[in-house]
């Protein structure tokens, strides 16, 4: 996490974060029922998948379409977004919950996204986008 870089004073990106806890907790919850064999599992999965459906097409209607209006970033965000469409593929599959090891690798995708986001994109958006991407963020948020 950027609490050091001064992320987290900017409300889109504040939110954003926010959702990837979310996201995070949802996971880390839904990886432990799979492994205790918990028939909760499935339900989780659903759940993470509902969320970062909602969040990854917020950013990318949002924070993404920001960075291309600005010619910021943009291969790092044509990368981000394929892999948003690859792991929304993997997350709707309703058969996940059934395969351990398929499961724990979808999760570890959707945890080093997240956390490329954090720790790379969010900072450099902070840093490069102009304070009128920020103010059309805050009135579409
Ligand atoms: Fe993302």
């Amino acid at each position: 996490m950027c609490s050091y870089c001064g992320c987290e004073a900017e409300p889109a990106v504040r939110a954003l974060m926010a959702e990837h806890d979310r996201i995070a907790d949802l996971a880390y919850r839904a990886r432990a029922a799979s492994a205790g064999g918990d028939p909760q599992a499935a339900a989780l999965l659903a759940e993470v998948a509902a969320a970062f459906a909602d969040h990854s097409r917020g950013e990318e209607v949002g924070l993404f379409a920001q960075l291309r209006l600005a010619g910021e970033g943009v291969a790092e965000v044509d990368e981000l977004e394929a892999q948003h469409r690859r792991l929304r593929a993997a997350l709707a599959d309703p058969n996940l919950a059934g395969r351990p090891t398929d499961l724990v690798a979808v999760l570890a995708e959707l945890t080093e996204h997240a956390e490329r986001e954090d720790d790379d994109l969010f900072p450099f958006a902070l840093q490069r986008l102009p304070d009128e991407s920020w103010s059309a963020l805050a009135r579409s948020g």
